[in-house]
């Protein structure tokens, strides 16, 4: 083979003495009536504000014009086995399932699985990992800065990307919405599926990153520079409002929110820590910003505070209650993720047989 560059992920580019693409394989799936997008989150730390005004409330709005897969990405939850819990993980899978659910997701519109319930995931990183380069994986960010300082690394957190990609790949994605943090891992994927391409045939549909922008970012409420964070979130209380705090828990958490020493509430003036609140306060109520501004002009900080305390109690409860009510019901919570995971399938099987039979394994 000429001189393929394996460490460079542009290099992925078909060489002249590429294989002929395997021509047994059926051939997959480029054109959607709707966009496919798949997304995933860990079933590590509760879900806070920030998540749902950010993200969450914009698939349920977005649920008709797109195709949505929302997946919970509990095998990506081993990476780090010391702190796995194991009955606590299984608690915490269901319990971000059920908030997606809460939160509006619908189960017939869009596809909600875990994704240790379709083992196509577990099959197909694998199929990916032997195509990925050592150094594609060794030079990611987050590989590079989760591992710094560890003493013990499982060799699951250098391959995530691996698995990652398996997700996003096994469903045809179109589009995969991330933040800043994700966005070498699917370009990753796109190379992965480049250089699969390369070596085995065309057997997948090209993902790209989409950076969501319709949706309001949530600063912290005790630093208002800083996005409002899972992991910050489970170290400091007063960081963010989580999606299953009580109201008493709401309003201490808005109510001690960093503002400043001045009287200034209109948006284009005021300080990050008062732009956050009315950021959060407009996202929930609708109006437009100048009309949140005249209410509460003139009147100091804690009057706007306790505005946005009502807003956000108010969009809690028929989340709360929603999950509360799929909680109690475990058979129906375990029907609707099995339903789930039965239609994720479908698709990941399509798939997986087309990787199997472009490398030349299974049955
Ligand atoms: N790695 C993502 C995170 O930690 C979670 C994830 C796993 C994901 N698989 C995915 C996100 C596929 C989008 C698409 O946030």
């Amino acid at each position: 083979m000429a001189s393929t560059d394996i460490a460079s992920p542009s290099a992925a580019a078909p060489a002249s003495d590429a294989p002929a693409p395997a021509t047994d394989a059926p051939a997959p799936a480029t054109t959607h009536a709707r966009p496919r997008v798949f997304s995933g989150m860990q079933p590590t730390a509760a879900l806070h504000l920030g998540n749902y005004l950010g993200a969450l409330k914009h698939w349920v709005a977005g649920q008709v014009e797109r195709d949505n897969v929302f997946c919970v990405v509990d095998l990506h939850a081993l990476t780090i086995p010391e702190a796995v819990d194991p009955a606590d993980l299984r608690a915490k899978s269901r319990a971000v399932a059920a908030l997606y659910l809460a939160a509006g997701i619908d189960p017939e519109a869009s596809v909600v699985f875990v994704q240790s319930h379709v083992p196509e995931h577990a099959e197909a990183s694998w199929l990916l990992g032997c195509v990925t380069p050592l150094g594609w994986l060794q030079r990611m960010t987050q590989f590079k800065s989760k591992t710094h300082g560890r003493e013990s690394i499982g060799s699951g957190l250098l391959t995530y990307p691996a698995l990652m990609a398996a997700d996003i790949l096994l469903h045809d994605t179109d589009e995969v919405p991330v933040g800043e943090d994700q966005m070498q891992h699917v370009e990753l994927t796109r190379d992965l599926a480049i250089r699969f391409h390369h070596l085995f045939g065309e057997v997948f549909v090209l993902p790209r990153a989409v950076i969501p922008t319709a949706g309001a970012r949530v600063m912290g409420f005790d630093e208002p520079t800083a996005k409002m964070s899972k992991s910050t979130a489970s170290e400091r209380p007063g960081h963010a409002v989580l999606l299953l705090d009580p109201p008493d828990v709401v309003g201490k958490t808005i109510m001690s929110a960093v503002t400043d020493s001045a009287r200034e509430t209109r948006f284009e003036h005021a300080s990050p820590g008062v732009r956050n609140l009315l950021t959060v306060w407009q996202a929930l109520d609708g109006r437009p910003m100048a009309a949140l501004e005249a209410e509460v002009e003139g009147k100091g900080y804690g009057d706007l505070k306790k505005r946005v305390v009502e807003v956000v109690v108010a969009a809690l409860a028929p989340i709360q209650a929603r999950y509360a009510e799929l909680l109690n019901d475990p058979a129906e919570l375990d029907a609707l993720l099995a339903r789930g995971a039965e239609r994720a399938r479908e698709t990941a099987a399509n798939t997986l047989a087309r990787m199997r039979a472009a490398v030349g394994v299974g049955p």
